[in-house]
C-alpha cells in the first residue's frame, strides 16, 4: 500500500500535492528537484481505487523532516497520514534520525489532530510563518522520536 516513489511519479506527487494544498502547489519540477537530494525520500500510498496520498521526508544525520504529506479528500480518515508517517518514521530510524520534526499551520485543524493522535509534541512556535488571503499563520514546531537504535538514553 505505501511505496517509495519515482521520479516517473513527479507529476502524480504534484497532482497530489496540489489538492492536498491548493495555495501551495508545487511543480512536478519541484518534486523531481526535492527527490534527487540525498537523503530525500517519497512515498506514495496506492489503494485499489487508485493513488490516495504521498509524503517526502528528508533525513539528515541524527534528524528528519516532513517536507509534505497530504491525503486526497477521496481517502480521508482511513489511516493513510497515520501509514505515510509509519513509513517516514521507519525511513528516518534506519537513517539513524533519531527525531522526526514538521511544521503546520495552527489554524490547519486536521492536520494538528492527526499530529497529537501520533504522539507528536510542541517544540517551538513560529508567528506569520504562513501567509494567507487575510494576514499570516504560525507555524507550529513539533516532533517524535523515531526509536532509532541510535537514540541515547
Ligand atoms: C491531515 C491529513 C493528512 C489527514 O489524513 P488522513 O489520512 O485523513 O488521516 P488518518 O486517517 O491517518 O487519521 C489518523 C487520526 O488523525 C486524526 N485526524 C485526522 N484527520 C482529522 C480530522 N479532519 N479531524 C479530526 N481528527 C483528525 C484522528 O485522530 C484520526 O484517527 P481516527 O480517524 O481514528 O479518528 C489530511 O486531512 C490532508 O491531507 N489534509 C490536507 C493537507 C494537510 O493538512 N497535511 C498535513 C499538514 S502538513
Amino acid at each position: 500500500m505505501i511505496r517509495e516513489a519515482r521520479h516517473r511519479d513527479a507529476d502524480l506527487l504534484a497532482a497530489m500535492q496540489a489538492e492536498a494544498f491548493p495555495e501551495d502547489r508545487w511543480p512536478a519540477l519541484g518534486f523531481m528537484t526535492l527527490m534527487a537530494h540525498p537523503g530525500t525520500t517519497a512515498f506514495l500510498a496506492e489503494t485499489a481505487e487508485g493513488p490516495a496520498g504521498f509524503a517526502l521526508v528528508r533525513c539528515v544525520a541524527d534528524e528528519a523532516e516532513v517536507i509534505t504529506l497530504g491525503v486526497r479528500p477521496a481517502f480521508r480518515r482511513r489511516g493513510i497520514a497515520g501509514a505515510l508517517l509509519d513509513a517516514m518514521v521507519a525511513k528516518a530510524a534506519s537513517s539513524g534520525a533519531r527525531s522526526l520534526f514538521l511544521e503546520v499551520a495552527e489554524d490547519n485543524e486536521a492536520g494538528r489532530a492527526l499530529y497529537a493522535a501520533y504522539g507528536f509534541a510542541m517544540v517551538g512556535r513560529r508567528p506569520g510563518y504562513y501567509r494567507r488571503n487575510d494576514g499570516t499563520v504560525a507555524a507550529l514546531l513539533l516532533k517524535v522520536e523515531t526509536g532509532s537504535e541510535t537514540t541515547s538514553p
